[in-house]
């Protein structure tokens, strides 16, 4: 089975929260954390994004409860200039991810109006920053092996793959070869990043 078109969960790991891209947020852009009712910018972003899932707003509070200050502290959205939420990413809290507190990158979208522009390494660099205050000295995530273009901003971030399986690996393997064969051509080595500094 073609595990890249009947998507399987897979796994990164970023080993520090040191060293990852700090970009600044496009001019006429704003950054803005969580406020109520911005339950619903998470919805119609993800609506418009996401085409593997079903997003409700059960889901919403499923994953991330209803507490309004947790939420300020760790979901971040991305305006337009014209004000219209593009993009959002949450940075979650585990404390017992492979044993050990890590930071988890959770949900990260771009309405497909406003995608290949940048703004999900503006959102990944956002999120990082804030895990980092947030103490955890590592960081994860979780995606399927079809998001290639997910995976690859992933690996130019600094996460790598965890595969503790034989299974794990091949499928890593061919995740690997065909972000080689896609459009970018080549995997893109981690650093440097192109604006910003480093953290
Ligand atoms: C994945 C996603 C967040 C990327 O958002 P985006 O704003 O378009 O991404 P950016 O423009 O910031 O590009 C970031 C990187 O993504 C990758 N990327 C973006 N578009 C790509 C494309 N058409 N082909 C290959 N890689 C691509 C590249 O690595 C790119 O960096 P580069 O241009 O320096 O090579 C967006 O496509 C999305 O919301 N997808 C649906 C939801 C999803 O899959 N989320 C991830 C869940 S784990």
């Amino acid at each position: 089975m073609n595990k890249l078109i009947e998507p399987s969960r897979i796994l990164m790991v970023r080993q520090s929260l040191e060293g990852f891209p700090v970009l600044p947020v496009p001019e006429g852009f704003a950054l803005r954390w969580y406020e109520p009712g911005f339950e619903e910018h998470w919805l119609s972003i993800h609506l418009a994004a996401e085409k593997e899932i079903p997003i409700t707003p059960e889901l919403f509070t499923r994953r991330f409860g209803s507490d309004p200050a947790v939420l300020a502290a760790r979901q971040c959205y991305l305006f337009s200039p014209d004000g219209i939420p593009v993009g959002t990413v949450t940075g979650w809290l585990d404390p017992e991810f492979e044993g050990a507190p890590h930071g988890r990158v959770h949900f990260l979208a771009v309405a497909p109006a406003w995608q290949g522009k940048g703004l999900a390494k503006v959102l990944m660099s956002s999120i990082l920053q804030r895990l980092k205050k947030l103490g955890p000295p590592r960081a994860y995530l979780a995606t399927s092996s079809n998001r290639l273009r997910a995976i690859r901003l992933y690996l130019n971030f600094g996460f790598t793959p965890l595969a503790k399986t034989g299974e794990a690996q091949a499928l890593w393997q061919e995740i690997l070869r065909a972000i080689e064969l896609g459009p970018h051509k080549s995997v893109p080595s981690p650093l440097p990043f192109p604006a910003g500094g480093a953290a």
